[in-house]
């Protein structure tokens, strides 16, 4: 979800509205806006579906100086215009946009109705409104009031509330979903991702979590929720502008996959020692005695970022020989682990926001572990919490589906597996051998980007197909995930990805003409064992599209993209560019909504 907020000289609908757009790939199920008219009266629009039928929605006199805006991912109750933000009281008097879960709703909805609230909506947030409300009498602050409500409340937030009767303020909180603060002249915004802000601010605050803040047109003030004054200094944001457009591109998805070279070298750039063909990573907060004593490294993450977390795994296993592997964040923080001293824990998030992987993270944390992040966003919940990481340095994400993000976490895994591996066992040679196929790669991706045209009509063909089975041994099972996950999540075309050893121990089953298979088939040591693993699929007429570094025989393989040849332990990162491709022009051939695949939103910040 997303939220917006705007005070100031300006309407502040303009603003919601652009800055809503800008946050639309957070959620895109419903929409909507409030602002303070004349003082005392607040005007709504809400409305399921995206931002545009919102803004169209608006009425022409839609009109206030300060305003809230809100867009939605559902988890309480179905995307309805009832449904969506911002919630009011039955005074109509409060006006409150909300991400997070108030765990605590059904209990504190029983408590409201017993004492007179009328509910409107089937949402958690509608609570805060009435309990705002309930606060909210002669001269008592907004400030105090919403304190005061979070005080009931259990769950995690990101909120900003108006009240008509004191227009010349907004208050803000945050509890495990961002908020940040944008700084104007003589104006101020609010919002839950910078995206939103960077056209009109550079200059931000971060709430941190358990503060609030009362923000007016000149100016605001922070503090915690026992009422203690905190003061915080702006930062100004570094990202270009630019990243948040499409920049002539189709897609925000295309855009990012063609931003990899150039990503790729930012996640790279002062990283490399020639010299000591090793990798330097100024965060990790370890020296080497304590990098040596760690025995194994366990990785945590949700969705692209647990595959790439399976690729690192990979390389820190190769080139350190430490026993190394990665689990669902979402699975590992239900179950009871044990946590050793000895383990080097690992975050995986672009976001740094997923609430399974920082609820991991705090798991961990709680029982003594050691925590590193592998997080693209600066200064985000994860990479606070984390004891020392890499950032990534890609700039931001914008589509849905992982990209550039996913290809620089595993640059990131190779950096700390060379790091690794160079006070371990690996040799100088190989360490160079590694250093010098990191060099190589970003113009390595731009060759496999040149080859699109035939990708995307191959991808033309495939989609037509009821589903594709993805298959890799080994290096390339993490690429066959991954392939098979960006299919199905952009494309809607039902994927499914199998460790090629496995195929004929089941899945060989459903092989036929109908459903084709991409084959990774790096020209390693295992080809030979891939080769045979083809033959058994066109044994049975089925369809085989091969990603290899030489085309198969053509009794082997329908079809081939070859991609250059790294290092084998670096392979798998070259060996995704192309399913990357395969599954945009899939997905635009079968005229999805590229950027906002349906069900699913960019940064899942609830449990
Ligand atoms: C969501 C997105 C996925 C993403 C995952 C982890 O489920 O739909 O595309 O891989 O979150 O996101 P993170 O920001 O933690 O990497």
């Amino acid at each position: 979800c997303g939220i917006v907020a705007y005070i100031g000289p300006k309407d502040a609908t303009a603003f919601l509205l652009e800055g809503l757009q800008r946050l639309e790939y957070r959620g895109y199920d419903s929409a909507g806006v409030a602002v303070i008219g004349k003082p005392g009266t607040l005007k709504v629009c809400k409305t399921k579906g995206r931002v545009a039928d919102l803004a169209a929605a608006v009425p022409a006199r839609f009109k206030g100086t300060t305003g809230i805006g809100h867009t939605r991912w559902a988890t309480h109750g179905v995307p309805s215009d009832a449904n969506a933000h911002p919630h009011l009281d039955n005074a109509e008097r409060i006006a409150v946009v909300h991400n997070g879960i108030i765990e605590n709703a059904d209990e504190l909805r029983a408590k409201l109705t017993a004492e007179g609230a009328v509910f409107r909506s089937e949402t958690d947030t509608e609570v805060l409104a009435h309990l705002v409300a309930a606060h909210v009498g002669e001269g008592v602050e907004l400030e105090d009031a919403v304190r005061a409500a979070l005080g009931h409340v259990v769950g995690t937030y990101g909120i900003a509330v108006v009240d008509a009767d004191q227009p010349d303020r907004i208050v803000v909180a945050r509890n495990g979903s961002p908020i940040v603060l944008g700084l104007g002249e003589k104006e101020m915004f609010v919002a839950s991702d910078v995206a939103a802000l960077v056209r009109y601010t550079r200059q931000v605050v971060h709430l941190e979590d358990g503060e609030l803040a009362t923000v007016r047109a000149d100016g605001f003030r922070t503090l915690t929720e026992d009422a203690r004054t905190v003061t915080r200094q702006p930062s100004t944001v570094d990202w270009e502008i630019d990243s948040y457009d499409t920049a002539g591109y189709e897609h925000f998805l295309l855009k990012e996959i063609h931003e990899q070279p150039a990503s790729v070298e930012r996640t790279l750039s002062g990283r490399l020692d020639e010299r000591f063909a090793t990798a330097h990573l100024g965060g990790l907060n370890l020296d080497a005695r304590e990098l040596r004593e760690i025995r194994r490294v366990k990785i945590l993450g949700c969705g692209s970022a647990y595959y790439a977390g399976e690729m690192g795994a990979q390389l820190i296993e190769e080139l350190a020989r430490i026993p190394a592997h990665s689990e669902p964040a979402s699975e590992f923080r239900y179950r009871n682990p044990v946590i050793e001293a000895d383990t080097l824990y690992v975050a995986v998030s672009q976001s740094g926001e997923t609430y399974d992987t920082l609820a991991a993270v705090q798991e961990i944390k709680r029982k003594g572990g050691r925590v590193l992040g592998v997080v693209n966003t600066v200064g985000s919940a994860i990479a606070r919490e984390c004891d020392g990481g890499i950032y990534l340095h890609a700039g931001p994400e914008i589509s849905v589906a992982s990209t550039k993000a996913f290809t620089s976490t595993v640059i990131a895994f190779a950096l700390l597996a060379l790091h690794f591996g160079r006070i371990h066992d690996l040799s100088p040679a190989d360490g160079r051998r590694i250093v010098a196929g990191l060099k190589a790669l970003p113009d390595q991706i731009r060759e496999i980007l040149a080859g699109e045209d035939k990708i995307a009509e191959l991808a033309a063909e495939y989609a037509k197909s009821e589903g594709m089975m993805f298959i890799g041994r080994v290096r390339g099972f993490p690429v066959a995930r991954e392939g098979a996950q960006k299919l199905k999540e952009i494309s809607y075309v039902h994927a499914e990805a199998y460790p090629a050893s496995e195929l004929k121990h089941g899945p060989l089953a459903l092989i036929n003409p109908d459903l084709p298979t991409v084959a990774l088939v790096p020209d390693d040591e295992l080809l030979d064992k891939n080769l045979t693993t083809l033959g058994e699929i066109k044994a049975r007429a089925g369809r085989v599209l091969a990603i290899a570094h030489r085309a198969p025989d053509a009794k082997l393989a329908d079809h081939a993209i070859l991609v250059p040849r790294s290092e084998p332990e670096l392979d798998p990162l070259l060996l995704n560019i192309p399913l990357q491709l395969l599954a945009y022009h899939a997905a635009v051939a079968l005229k999805r909504d590229v950027d906002k695949p349906r069900n699913l939103a960019k940064s899942v910040t609830v449990e």
